[in-house]
């Protein structure tokens, strides 16, 4: 039984790539956001992000418009009743994601519909107990941004069933056409717990006057080959959902290099998130 219906629950960063991920892969996709508004500028994003897609010839012009009918947006989580599977990619605050799983696991009718989180560190086996259908939940953790990366972590919980393992593992590779890897519900699954490590040590580094941000950034494109550095990279990935990850990951090991440095508080504290909020390491115009 293959996936056709999708629901997306937040369309900040992730969700907004993940509905434009399946929209182009063919899927009907409901978006639900906190607000009209934000419903609406989400769309806006999908929309914009699409025609770039559409101007560098990635795809024809009828293929955007296929891609833009597919997509509806609501504040009303009701609209998720009819789902095959709905991702989660709201804020990456625990609380939030509990009442999440806790009502739109009763609003799935399909006693089969699948529930999912794009969580980078919350425990994939809490987000199932409060959803009254802990076999059919589980971590499918896409990486920024979603419509480029190819890799996508699937994360079963203690109670999760083999057959939705199965299913999520056919969505990713022939429904989506991208590169899955499984990670046990440990916080920070296999990318995280080697990128967060990093990201912070930089983070730090930069605080205790090492060196300018730019020129850390530099040692390691120039150094090391990587595509972004680590500052440039937090600025994009979002400060406070870094922040939000290294807690979650100090909490579970109380690994020191988890703990995140007080400038990244300040800056979020600040409202500076990175590339999201126009300011962060660096300005964005
Ligand atoms: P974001 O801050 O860009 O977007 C979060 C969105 O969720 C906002 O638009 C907000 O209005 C919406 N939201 C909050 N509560 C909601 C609710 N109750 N119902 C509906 N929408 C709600 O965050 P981002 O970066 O998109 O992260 C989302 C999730 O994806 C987090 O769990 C994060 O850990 C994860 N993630 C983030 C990555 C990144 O590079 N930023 C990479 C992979 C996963």
């Amino acid at each position: 039984m293959s996936i056709e219906r999708v629901g997306v629950i937040g369309g900040g960063l992730m969700g907004s790539g993940i509905v434009e991920v399946n929209a182009r892969a063919g899927l009907d996709v409901v978006l639900v956001e906190v607000s009209d508004e934000a419903a609406k500028s989400a769309h806006d994003r999908i929309v914009a992000s699409l025609e770039r897609a559409a101007d560098r010839g990635k795809i024809s012009p009828q293929d955007l418009a296929a891609a833009l009918e597919r997509i509806s947006v609501t504040d009303d989580l009701e609209r998720l009743a009819d789902r095959q599977l709905v991702v989660e990619a709201a804020s990456e605050v625990e609380q939030v994601k509990l009442d999440l799983f806790r009502r739109v696991g009763r609003i799935l009718i399909d006693e089969d519909a699948i529930l999912t989180s794009n969580t980078s560190s919350i425990p994939i086996v809490k987000l199932g107990a409060v959803s009254g259908r802990a076999d059919h939940v589980m971590g499918v953790h896409f990486f920024n941004p979603a419509p480029v990366m190819k890799l996508v972590e699937l994360i079963p919980s203690l109670t999760t069933a083999p057959t939705t393992m199965d299913r999520m593992r056919a969505y990713v590779t022939d429904g989506l056409g991208k590169e899955p890897i499984e990670a046990t519900d440990r916080a920070g699954f296999v990318v995280n717990s080697l990128l967060v490590p990093y990201l912070l040590s930089a983070i730090r580094m930069y605080e205790a006057g090492y060196a300018s941000a730019a020129d850390i950034d530099r040692g390691m494109v120039l150094g090391c080959g990587h595509p972004m550095g680590p500052l440039a990279l937090s600025d994009l990935i979002g400060l406070d959902t870094i922040r939000a990850i290294g807690i979650s990951m100090y909490d579970e090991f109380k690994e020191p290099l988890y703990s995140p440095p007080p400038l990244l508080d300040r800056m979020v504290d600040a409202g500076l998130l990175g590339k999201k909020s126009g300011h962060g390491f660096y300005p964005y115009g």
